[in-house]
């Protein structure tokens, strides 16, 4: 009985949280595509070798509830994170403590970055902690219960998930007796964000931050609801206008054939399953081109999506009709396929997805829309009340989401002077092409809150591991210089550390001595005693 109802729950809420992954087509904010296998970078020529039995995995006891003092609050869960201490210069020398700060994911996802290459480089400590909810690091003893509904999923939110990282990062550097070693946190895209907003939040045990990609003004309506867009189609249309056009022409012939064509459309682009709706095809390849444009980097066996995609459109001879390049573009991207299934673009039901819905109800609530016909999209206006309403279908209808949060938790209107005096020692690196620097901090606000952007690069690159065959130059010299950066921030750190050990000392043998105070006080009694 308890384990139907249970699975009842369960399937409801699979089915739910669904359609509010459907309401947007635009790629979660990863470091790879969800649709691509990790490791795939071949012979990987990077300066380390950091090895896989480097990383020892361990599980912290952490709060669930860090901002209250409820009983509930204090119920506690497994956080699991991985550390190298490989390379480490040891505690009590200025060899920096990095942590990368896990995103939509298992961690398992994240230790492939470019912390390894950091690890000789800096003698540095590495960690990597996984984001609560995902992975392994569930409440609730079980992921299933942890998602149960909006209660048990309550404690999911950034601000928490900060906490974590504070909380570990602190007890972690006292495990190690490491407490004034500099720490540094990075992270890529969401993960990107959180470095950003731990630097601000936590300064005290974040000497800097490392944010690729992170795009935190993409928030409370501060850009354009068709920023991401704008850029998807900047991008085809640069690798090719013939090949824009024909994308932009293709959505009003699929709409045709809504009515009675749905059968042709299935056969079509071989969908596995029958078409209901000629928009969940529409749905479909917007998610091909977003993803498309925003990882369209040389990253083999899928190098340069967009070109690919766009020569397979235009590749084919004159006269051929618009359909037959659209299936062509959408073949090239996939590659042959007996059938296609949509549905892991349309409906995607890993946990990950499901995750990533309860955040963008919540903390990364954005509008994400086309108002004009000024994209190589159909017009399809961002509607807050049909994307809240997706929400409380999911969540419960007492379930309210807080657009204007985020902004008021962690800034973004105004971003520039708050930023200028409040702000530092954070790099803000985008790479140009990426639909997402479209929402990231592109100009240099301060001395130390820089933003390194490249024209040519895209969604998070920086942080991908070097490699000798496949890294631009200019990617080359953006990581140089984020490294030069860093070392800066630990050696005015370590300078400061040591100003402040020897003021100390100084300050203690002070209060050794008598203080004048109570010489000249006693001179004077005495005197006055002598006097009369
Ligand atoms: C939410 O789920 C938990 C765990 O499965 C359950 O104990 C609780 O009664 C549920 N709450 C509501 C309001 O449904
Ligand atoms: C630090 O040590 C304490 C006591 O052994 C332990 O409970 C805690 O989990 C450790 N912290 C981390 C981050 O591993
Ligand atoms: C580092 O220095 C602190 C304070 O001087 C000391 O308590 C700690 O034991 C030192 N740690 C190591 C590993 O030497
Ligand atoms: C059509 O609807 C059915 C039932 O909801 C679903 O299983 C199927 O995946 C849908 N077809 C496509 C192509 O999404
Ligand atoms: C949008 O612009 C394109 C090209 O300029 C044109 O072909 C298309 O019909 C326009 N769509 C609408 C809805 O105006
Ligand atoms: C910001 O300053 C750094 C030097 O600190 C420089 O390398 C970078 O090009 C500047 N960024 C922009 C967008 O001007
Ligand atoms: C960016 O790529 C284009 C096309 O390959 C090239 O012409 C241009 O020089 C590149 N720009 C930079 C700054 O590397």
């Amino acid at each position: 009985m308890a384990l139907k109802t249970s699975l009842l729950v369960y399937l409801l809420i699979f089915f739910l949280v669904t359609s509010v992954v459907s309401a947007i087509s635009k790629p979660r904010v990863g470091v790879i595509p969800r649709t691509r296998s990790k490791g795939v970078l071949p012979s990987k020529s990077s300066i380390t070798t950091s090895k896989e039995e480097d990383r020892k995995t361990f599980y912290y006891t952490q709060t669930l509830d860090h901002f209250n003092y409820k009983p509930d609050s204090f119920t506690t869960f497994q956080q699991k994170y991985i550390i190298n201490s490989r390379y480490w210069g040891g505690a009590n020398t200025s060899s920096p403590i990095f942590v990368y700060l896990g995103v939509e994911g298992p961690i398992e996802g994240d230790i492939d970055y470019i912390l390894d290459d950091y690890a000789p480089i800096f003698n540095a400590f590495l960690v990597y902690i996984e984001h609560r909810y995902y992975g392994e690091s569930v409440p609730f003893g079980s992921w299933k219960k942890a998602y149960s509904n909006a209660t048990t999923l309550g404690y999911f939110n950034s601000a928490q998930a900060l906490a974590d990282c504070a909380e570990l990062i602190v007890s972690l550097k006292n495990n190690l007796s490491a407490e004034t070693s500099p720490v540094i946190v990075v992270g890529g895209s969401y993960g990107g964000m959180l470095a950003s907003w731990f630097r601000l939040k936590y300064p005290h045990i974040a000497i800097g931050a490392l944010a690729s990609s992170a795009p935190i003004l993409d928030t409370d309506n501060i850009l354009p609801e068709d920023y991401y867009y704008k850029i998807v189609s900047k991008d085809f249309e640069e690798v090719s206008k013939s090949c824009y056009d024909t994308i932009q022409q293709s959505w009003s012939i699929i709409d045709s054939h809504e009515k009675n064509g749905l059968p042709f459309l299935t056969q079509k682009f071989k969908t596995c399953n029958p078409l209901n709706t000629s928009s969940e095809l529409k749905d479909y390849l917007e998610a091909i081109y977003c993803e498309a444009a925003q990882y369209d980097y040389d990253l083999p066996p899928n190098a340069y999506p967009v070109n690919r995609i766009c020569d397979a459109i235009d590749g084919l001879s004159k006269g051929t009709d618009i359909l037959t390049r659209i299936v062509a573009g959408a073949v090239a991207y996939r590659g042959e396929q007996s059938c296609y299934d949509i549905d892991k673009y349309n409906h995607p039901t890993d946990q990950s997805s499901l995750g990533w819905a309860w955040q963008i109800c919540t903390d990364m609530l954005s509008s994400y829309g086309r108002t004009r016909n000024n994209t190589m999209f159909q017009i399809s206006p961002f509607d807050l009340h049909k994307y809240i309403k997706g929400c409380q279908d999911t969540y419960g209808v007492s379930f309210t989401p807080r657009p204007h949060r985020t902004a008021i938790e962690f800034g973004g209107h105004n971003i520039r002077l708050a930023l200028q005096k409040f702000g530092s020692n954070i790099i803000f690196s985008n790479g140009l092409r990426d639909p997402y620097s479209g929402g990231g901090v592109l100009e240099n606000i301060s001395d130390s809150v820089v933003a390194l952007p490249t024209t040519n690069g895209t969604h998070c690159m920086d942080l991908q591991p070097a490699n000798d065959q496949y890294d631009p130059i200019w990617l080359v010299e953006q990581r140089t210089s984020e490294i030069k950066i860093m070392k800066g921030w630990i050696r005015e750190y370590n300078k400061m550390l040591k100003q402040e050990n020897s003021d100390r000392r100084k300050g203690s043998q002070g209060d050794a001595v008598v203080p004048s105070w109570f010489l000249l006080t006693i001179v004077f009694i005495i005197v006055k005693t002598w006097i009369f």
